[in-house]
């Protein structure tokens, strides 16, 4: 049985329960409960929606996560076969500090839809459609960055280049300060700002560097639905991590990973913010209740859906 289109906005019920109950926890400095009340949330309404589902991209390795973890089958059963690529709190820091743009988020993709990968890292490099086709990771930053210049028409300085801040990325920083592109250092989320590559509103172009792996599929997701292109290669912390890759069924655990290894097929993807950002408004509480703002969209069609829900807190249990 094939994904009907419906299944993605049933979806987007499990990102706005996540988000929901992670909201609650904006600010505590708990990233354990925050992530915690997303992961039950989300699971909850999973195992409400009639499919056959396993998470191939989850909250890790089973006996590190007792709930959405990697191989996890869940739903009611019956329905279409799905692979689900899940993060139901990406930005667990952020939600915990109320930074912006937590978001929870989810893709569908028929078997084999999915990269397999461990809960690793992964370096990125992530353009909007018009430099689709422009760029290859196994070329330095400062080549990929004179393509995507060209294929954007603009000149390298006036590429803003997105990088998590970290110590490791010292040498990527200082390579895109020499080819003159501007830099936006992040602190957490490079899922919204591979996203922001895609968008005409956000001042983005190039996502660049290494984030999680988990974090590379469900952007790939997103990025084949608006048109974007990611490539990535996975940067395995250890050999057991390299040992696990293979494990899972990758021979070259050093392939450069192109969209198609990433996320192909027939992929849907539902995010719903947590905290406000230029993706999408955070979760606001009103008495009783609370809005949320959702996005929802499949690669079939590539139609982009924005969903403003109102939720009545008494007539709705979480
Ligand atoms: P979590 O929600 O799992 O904390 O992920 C947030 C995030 O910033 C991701 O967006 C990113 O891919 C990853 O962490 C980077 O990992 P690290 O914080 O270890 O550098």
């Amino acid at each position: 049985m094939t994904m009907d289109r419906n299944l993605a906005l049933e979806l987007v019920r499990t990102t706005e329960a996540a988000a929901l109950s992670s909201a609650r926890l904006m600010g505590r400095g708990d990233e354990t409960a925050a992530d915690q009340a997303a992961v039950d949330a989300m699971r909850n309404a999973l195992n409400r929606i009639e499919m056959d589902a396993t998470v191939v991209i989850g909250e890790g390795e089973r006996d590190e996560a007792p709930m959405l973890y990697i191989g996890e089958k869940v739903g009611m059963g019956g329905g279409p076969k799905v692979e689900l690529a899940l993060d139901p709190l990406e930005g667990t820091t952020i939600c915990a500090t109320g930074g912006p743009s937590a978001l929870s988020v989810i893709a569908a993709a028929e078997e084999e839809g999915f990269l397999h990968a461990p809960d690793t890292y992964m370096d990125k490099l992530a353009v909007g459609p018009e430099a689709r086709g422009a760029i290859d990771i196994d070329k330095g930053p400062t080549e990929n960055l004179q393509r995507v210049a060209e294929a954007k028409g603009v000149p390298v300085d006036e590429l803003t280049v997105v990088i998590l801040d970290r110590p490791r990325h010292e040498k990527l920083i200082e390579e895109v300060r020499q080819a003159g592109s501007r830099i936006m250092l992040i602190k957490d989320g490079d899922v919204s700002a591979a996203i922001a590559t895609c968008s005409r509103e956000q001042p983005v172009d190039v996502l660049m560097g290494i984030g999680g792996a988990p974090e590379g599929v469900i952007a790939a997701a997103a990025l084949r639905c608006i048109g974007g292109e990611i490539q990535g290669r996975l940067m395995p912390r250890n050999e057991r991590e390299a040992e696990r890759a293979k494990a899972m069924g990758m021979r070259d655990v050093q392939a450069k990973l192109t969209m198609d290894c990433l996320a192909r097929g027939d992929v849907m993807f539902a995010a719903t913010g947590v905290t406000s950002g230029n993706f999408l408004k955070g979760v606001r509480f009103r008495a009783q209740g609370a809005l949320t703002q959702s996005v929802v969209m499949r690669s079939r069609t590539m139609t982009v859906r924005y969903i403003e829900a109102e939720h009545n807190f008494r007539h709705k249990l979480l």
